[in-house]
């Protein structure tokens, strides 16, 4: 028997409990993993409430793990009994201590990337891919604007972004924040919940507006965001922790030729080759200190309620993980 919180009605966090469920034997093409660290992830809360119905009730939440390889089904190559491996799902099923998993899903892990970073590090860090290599290329001397720039994905970009030889302009909620987006290498932060951000953006761009801006806290942002823009100017909106955008006019883009996208990650990670090829370079931008990992705060399985609180609270200081 295994430990899992399911998920049995839509609601707030204490609406994800503690119960013992029966993991079974792997059938063909699939791996038994011991879970070690799943990160806590906004999917997760966007799923526990209700706002994404992309999980079946009841069901086990979660989409990112780490662990080790228990036991190897048949016709799978390439995984032994011991190998630590993490993954990113969009079929749910992480937050147990125990699981089956798809053995095509698993990534090996390279022996200087702990479980614990893994689990923090890998959805994030392959969403900071699709979004500034992928969604919009960002480039030397681009200037980028990121909202919520402290945060998990945030401080990734500003890290990336920064190393390319592009400006990044963040947004943070707080001055302490403000600090660790300096750190992540932004060149301007703005106290957003005190300073007019647009205005600030077009100061600091000598009017002009920024190329790209990475948004994803959505519903208090968005219309700002494009206000943002420099003509040909781009939207990527990846989020809504704020919560979600309301409708407008495609006609308003006009004014400056600006675009708008709204990518997935799940959709650029569909593919074995692109997310194995997206792990390897994450992995080696971390191996070469591009990319930190910062430690992830966390939280026994059985609590997963209270992470899911602390997440929405705004107040958590870094990516948060649930140990089995
Ligand atoms: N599209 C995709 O495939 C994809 C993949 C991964 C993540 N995401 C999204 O990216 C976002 C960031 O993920 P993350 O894990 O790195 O989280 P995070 O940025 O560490 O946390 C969210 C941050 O959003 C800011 N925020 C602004 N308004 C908020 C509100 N009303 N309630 C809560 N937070 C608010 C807060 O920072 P401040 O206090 O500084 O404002 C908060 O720390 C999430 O919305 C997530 O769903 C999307």
């Amino acid at each position: 028997m295994a430990d899992a919180i399911v998920l049995r009605e839509h609601g707030g966090p204490t609406s994800l409990e503690l119960e013992s469920i029966e993991t079974g034997r792997p059938g063909i093409g699939e791996l038994r993993i011991r879970q070690t660290a799943i990160g806590v992830n906004f999917h997760d809360v966007y799923v526990r409430s209700g706002l994404y119905q992309t999980l079946a009730l009841p069901g086990i939440p979660g989409i990112e793990a780490a662990g080790v390889v228990e036991e190897v089904g048949p016709g799978v190559s390439g995984f032994a009994v011991g190998d630590h491996i993490a993954y990113v799902t969009a079929g749910y099923g992480a937050y147990a201590s125990e699981r089956i998993l798809p053995a095509d899903l698993a990534l090996r892990l390279p022996s200087a990337i702990s479980d614990e970073v893994a689990a923090t590090v890998l959805l994030r860090g392959l969403t900071a891919d699709m979004l500034m290599r992928q969604v919009h290329r960002v480039q030397a001397g681009d200037e980028v604007l990121v909202h919520a720039a402290a945060g998990g994905v945030g401080r990734l970009l500003c890290q990336w972004i920064s190393h390319l030889g592009a400006t990044v302009i963040g947004t943070v909620g707080s001055a302490a924040k403000a600090e660790l987006a300096r750190k992540a290498g932004c060149r301007h932060t703005i106290l957003y919940r005190e300073e007019n951000f647009v205005e600030r953006v077009r100061e600091l761009t000598g009017g002009h507006g920024v190329g790209v801006v990475y948004d994803s806290v959505g519903r208090d942002t968005f219309f700002g965001s494009l206000d943002c823009l420099a003509v040909r100017g781009h939207l990527v909106n990846f989020g809504q922790s704020s919560g979600s955008v309301a409708p407008f006019e495609v006609s308003r883009l006009a004014a400056r030729s600006n675009s708008v996208t709204r990518p997935i990650l799940f959709h650029y990670i569909a593919l074995r080759e692109a997310r194995e090829r997206m792990a390897a370079d994450l992995f080696d931008l971390l191996a070469q200190g591009v990319l930190s990992a910062e430690p992830g705060k966390a939280f026994p399985l059985a609590q997963a309620a209270t992470a899911h609180a602390e997440l929405e609270s705004r107040l958590a200081p870094g990516p948060l993980l649930l140990i089995p």
